[in-house]
């Protein structure tokens, strides 16, 4: 049976296995997904035996896709932007392709919720990894302007230099954001600490679209802080999770699964719903 799985550390609450199960049995694929959490200065050795013992794809997360970026022997152009790999897979003829699903993902996600992104105003807060993921596409659908806000302002503003070639993208320090936004982001790691980026609540409207990539049994920290300034419509970063694996999917097997279902299924298994 061709075999995938998820490497990253630490990797055991990871959703995927259940996700791609999830799309298997739904596209009728025959294939075992499983986990992976090799130490950390061993992920190179273990992403090679993977494939040596017959592996047919994987997935790459916290802390290993930077790393995977230098291991494959191809680059999707999506991975080159991101500077950052989330999906491999062993082709026909023996290369190891490193792709990049999350920004895609987000983009599937934002527009499942009717999010209309051509000709809006988007500030996507944080420069980290997750950020500079999420850029090339979301510039792709061709955004007004895309402001990006972060803690460390020089990391903004170098992330909007090298993306300029493809949009009107800029970088606004939080204490000079001018609004009005149509759509808030927030790819910072700000939530699993509880804590929340410094946005000006004078930014929240009732019209404004929030999505916080991370995600929880109940509300991020970001999300129940957006609603309390009068937010209507929020988004976690769960659909997110479900569309990048699509993706992911459909790199590997050439079909593409229906997400609604399992979205549906994540949330109850995770006591959402
Ligand atoms: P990831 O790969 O998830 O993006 P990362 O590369 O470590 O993780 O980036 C984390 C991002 O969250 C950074 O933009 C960070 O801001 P700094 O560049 O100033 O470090 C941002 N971040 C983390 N905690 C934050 C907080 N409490 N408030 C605001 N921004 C925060």
């Amino acid at each position: 049976m061709d075999r995938y799985l998820v490497f990253g550390h630490p990797v055991r609450h990871s959703k995927s296995p259940f996700i791609h199960t999830l799309f298997a049995r739904q596209t009728q694929q025959e294939l075992e997904y499983g986990l992976a959490e090799p130490a950390v200065d061993e992920f190179a050795h273990a992403l090679r035996t993977f494939f040596d013992q017959g592996g047919k794809g994987c997935n790459v997360t916290v802390p290993f896709k930077e790393q995977a970026f230098t291991l494959v022997d191809r680059l999707s152009t999506r991975a080159k932007r991101a500077g950052a790999v989330n999906t491999i897979k062993l082709t026909d003829d023996g290369v190891l392709l490193g792709d990049n699903t999350d920004g895609a993902g987000l983009v599937a996600d934002l527009k499942s919720h009717g999010v209309t992104l051509a000709d809006s105003r988007i500030l996507l807060l944080g420069a980290g990894g997750a950020a500079r993921g999420a850029l090339a596409p979301l510039l792709a659908e061709l955004p007004s302007e895309l402001v990006i806000a972060n803690r460390t302002h020089t990391k903004a503003q170098q992330l909007a230099a090298e993306f300029h070639d493809l949009g009107p993208v800029t970088a606004q320090a939080y204490e000079q954001l001018a609004g009005p936004f149509d759509l808030v982001i927030n790819s910072t790691s700000a939530s699993l600490q509880g804590e929340l980026p410094p946005l000006t609540p004078a930014l929240i409207h009732t019209d404004i679209a929030i999505y916080d990539m991370m995600y929880g049994a109940s509300d991020t920290a970001f999300i129940s802080w957006a609603k309390q300034h009068g937010a209507r419509q929020t988004m976690d970063g769960l659909g997110m999770l479900v569309e990048q694996a699509a993706e992911a999917f459909t790199v590997w097997r050439g079909i593409r699964p229906g997400t609604k279902q399992v979205l549906r299924e994540l949330k109850r298994n995770l006591g959402v719903i």
